[in-house]
């Protein structure tokens, strides 16, 4: 038996990750939040689904930035200074085309990776560095708005900012949009941002990308109930519990779950807290939102950007899309 700390010793936590559990875990209906699947081994898992056949998002991304990069570039004058500003690190091996490219056209350039995992930073970092010498790199730590608008008050280089791999699609639609606003005013006028959208397609490419055959998302999906026990103290029991990620074609959105499969009581220690699972209740993980293109039209109209190009791989299976800041009219 545990010790039970009195209940009117309530301390709330914190640390992000822990307030964030109690807060998700206590909500009905319960909720966990994606972007803490990320830690080393979420970081490790996410590179491998990457490689998997069914999770075509990031070939297909790859094979635009490898094959028209400097469709990103042809707006800045070649000789220039500029930096690339990615938000969310990823790995780097799509971002790594577009930096060749500017390299091979001469820009004074500089890469500044935004992200909030410093091993994610770390890693990439050390492979930007090995595979590009002479470029320089400028990793920032940190939440997008806050490490930019920071850079913003050191610098005034004129930047393209990289938002890729269908990241936006994990924000509910009015999120998405503040947040392409927030960006917005802080880009200059000159300033551009490449956006990676998924496209709406057949639902079951899309079902098949969420439910790959060999459990890598499923794992993925687990490993947010490991990373409680592992930091948290928590005692779930990762057999008790089954992924489920359906697809609804309707709204463009797939939505990931936990699902319990038992009556189960589930302890946390450091959040000094247990939590009541009824049988096929759901925690509710992540959306990965998918687009038609007037979806995207409407989203940058509405957030105050203009879409100079959008980029397409062959089977037009994902979008990249190039915007600037919309212009008062003169
Ligand atoms: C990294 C957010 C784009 O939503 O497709 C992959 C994460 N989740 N498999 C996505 C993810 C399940 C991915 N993003």
């Amino acid at each position: 038996m545990r010790a039970q700390r009195p209940k009117e010793v309530y301390v709330f936590p914190t640390d992000a990750f822990a307030s964030s559990v109690l807060e998700g875990l206590g909500s009905e209906p319960k909720r966990l939040e994606s972007r803490y699947f990320y830690d080393d081994r979420g970081d490790a898992l996410f590179r491998e689904i990457t490689g998997l056949p069914e999770y075509y998002l990031t070939a297909c991304e790859r094979e635009i930035l490898s094959c028209q990069p400097e469709a990103m570039l042809a707006d800045y004058e070649a000789g220039t200074p500029l930096d690339v500003v990615e938000l969310g690190a990823g790995d780097g091996t799509k971002s790594r085309h577009l930096l060749e490219a500017a390299m091979r056209k001469g820009f004074d350039l500089r890469y500044v990776p935004i992200d909030i995992s410093a091993a994610a930073l770390d890693h990439l970092s050390d492979h930007m560095r090995a595979r590009l010498p002479g470029l320089e790199v400028a990793p920032s730590r940190g939440d997008y708005l806050t490490s930019l608008h920071e850079l913003h008050e050191k610098s005034s280089r004129p930047e393209l900012l990289l938002f890729l791999g269908s990241n936006i699609g994990n924000y509910p639609d009015d999120e998405a949009l503040a947040l392409l606003a927030s960006l917005a005013r802080e880009m200059a006028d000159e300033d551009m941002m490449l956006v990676g959208f998924d496209l709406r397609k057949d639902p079951w490419t899309i079902h098949r990308a969420y439910n790959d055959s060999a459990g890598l998302t499923r794992e993925f999906n687990l490993n947010l109930l490991e990373r409680i026990n592992r930091e948290l103290g928590g005692d779930f029991d990762l057999d008790a519990f089954d992924h489920y990620e359906p697809y609804d074609p309707v709204a463009g959105v797939a939505s990931s779950f936990l699902v319990s499969l038992a009556q189960q009581t589930v302890a946390i220690d450091s959040l000094d807290r247990e939590f009541e699972f009824e049988p096929f209740e759901l925690i509710h993980t992540e959306i990965s939102r998918k687009y038609s293109p007037g979806e995207i039209d409407h989203l940058a109209g509405q957030s105050g950007l203009s879409i100079v190009r959008t980029l397409h791989d062959r089977r037009e299976y994902f979008a990249d899309v190039l915007m600037r800041k919309q212009l008062p009219n003169p």
